[in-house]
């Protein structure tokens, strides 16, 4: 476009000749300097374009002219477009104003002012800017782990707005991939989450849009763990699952299906699940296998219900014997650390004999 400008405005000048027979015989075309540097004039989309002209005497013979032909020759209108008019706040001026400049407007411009001595051009181009806009973005996706993933994202804008993807979730600091298509080989879990597109030119500010990328994986436990409970106890176990989608829970003991009838509850929110147990009894200890599925695998994992002796109440005596943990017996009994009497009920027992046969006497 700037390269080609001195043959356009040459064009422009031979339109003019021929349409007005401006030019007073005999003076050759050649002698205007069409190589001089024009003035640029940078207009937003649906604003309004001033272009400045003047002329020294109000008798000269002016026009305007634009790449496809003449606009105005003097006072009349030769343009057909409604937006386009004259300024002329004083005898002198022969300004063009367009209103609602849109992109088919850029392109140079001719003021041409001609005395009988010297004609003058006074050249203007008129480049229009117009603000970065999305035009076309990739839906959000779901795709299988491992897999090959596309994103587009596609913007208007003038000058051709600079294309940015950033994934934002989970944050991922430094990616940033400046290109229309952002290509993922073997997307990984990690990888999905929303990706912006951002869309910038020195116009406005940037467009920006996301896409959620959902990428299915099979299960895989990432938290079970045995449990005890005493007889007559509720019990818990517990089984987390990573997936995507959220999986599916069953509960097996040995090689039966566990439900919700026999005493036992299965609560199963997102990617964990639980198995209450109200009330347990001997029966209930054992080997449970917790199953995880969705549409992409199946996975599982044993988990053990022990039998807990009743009750835990630390000795602070007997902390270091780690077998006190299981055997020690309830507050109950009279017994002590080794078995033998509790010294203090020998201590009364030994008052009280004494005492009687005191009395005895
Ligand atoms: C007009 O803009 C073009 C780029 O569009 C630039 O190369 C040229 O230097 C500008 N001319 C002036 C006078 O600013
Ligand atoms: C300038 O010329 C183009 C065609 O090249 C035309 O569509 C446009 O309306 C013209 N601009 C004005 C302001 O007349
Ligand atoms: C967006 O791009 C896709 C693929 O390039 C195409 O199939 C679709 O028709 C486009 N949508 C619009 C609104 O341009
Ligand atoms: C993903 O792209 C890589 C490299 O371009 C190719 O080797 C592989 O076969 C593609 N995988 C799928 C599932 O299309
Ligand atoms: C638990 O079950 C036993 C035996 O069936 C019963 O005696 C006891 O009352 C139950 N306890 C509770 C809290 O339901
Ligand atoms: C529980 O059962 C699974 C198989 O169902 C077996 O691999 C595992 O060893 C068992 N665990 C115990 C503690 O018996
Ligand atoms: C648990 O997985 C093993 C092998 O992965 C399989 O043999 C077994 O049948 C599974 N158990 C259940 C209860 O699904």
């Amino acid at each position: 476009m700037v390269g080609r400008a001195p043959q356009d405005w040459s064009q422009l000048y031979r339109i003019l000749l021929r349409l007005l027979c401006l030019l007073p015989t005999g003076l050759p075309v050649r002698s205007v300097d069409f190589s001089r540097s024009t003035d640029n004039i940078t207009v937003r989309q649906g604003d309004t374009a001033i272009l400045r002209c003047y002329v020294e005497d109000k008798s000269t013979k002016v026009a305007w002219l634009n790449r496809s032909g003449i606009i105005f020759a003097g006072q009349d209108k030769w343009s057909t477009d409604p937006r386009v008019v004259l300024e002329k706040r004083n005898e002198l001026e022969y300004s063009l104003r367009i209103q609602k400049v849109d992109v088919f407007d850029e392109g140079p411009y001719t003021c041409s002012v001609q005395t009988q001595q010297h004609p003058r051009t006074l050249q203007v181009h008129l480049i229009v800017q117009v603000p970065p806009k999305i035009s076309n973005i990739s839906s959000d996706i779901t795709v299988n782990e491992g897999s090959n993933l596309t994103l587009v994202c596609k913007a208007n804008g003038r000058p051709e707005p600079l294309i940015t993807w950033r994934h934002l979730s989970p944050s991922d600091g430094d990616f940033n991939w400046e290109e229309e298509y952002l290509d993922i080989t073997g997307i990984t879990r990690e990888q999905s989450g929303k990706y912006e597109c951002k869309a910038a030119n020195e116009v406005s500010s940037a467009d920006v849009k996301q896409v959620r990328v959902t990428v299915n994986y099979p299960p895989t436990i990432t938290n079970a763990k045995n449990n005890e409970a005493a007889t007559g106890k509720p019990a818990t176990l517990r089984c987390e699952a990573s997936a995507m989608p959220l999986p599916d829970f069953e509960w097996y003991r040995d090689d039966s299906r566990i439900n919700n009838a026999q005493g036992m509850e299965i609560k199963s929110i997102g990617s964990r699940s639980t198995l209450m147990v109200a009330n347990v009894t001997e029966e209930h200890y054992g080997n449970y296998t917790c199953v995880a599925t969705n549409k992409l695998g199946i996975t599982n994992t044993s988990i053990y219900l022990f039998k807990h002796d009743l009750p835990t109440i630390p000795n602070p005596v007997s902390e270091g014997d780690p077998t006190d943990h299981f055997n020690h017996k309830g507050p109950g009994t009279a017994t002590g650390e080794n078995g033998s009497p509790c010294p203090a009920l020998s201590l009364w027992l030994m008052t009280a004999s004494l005492l009687w046969l005191l009395c005895k006497c």
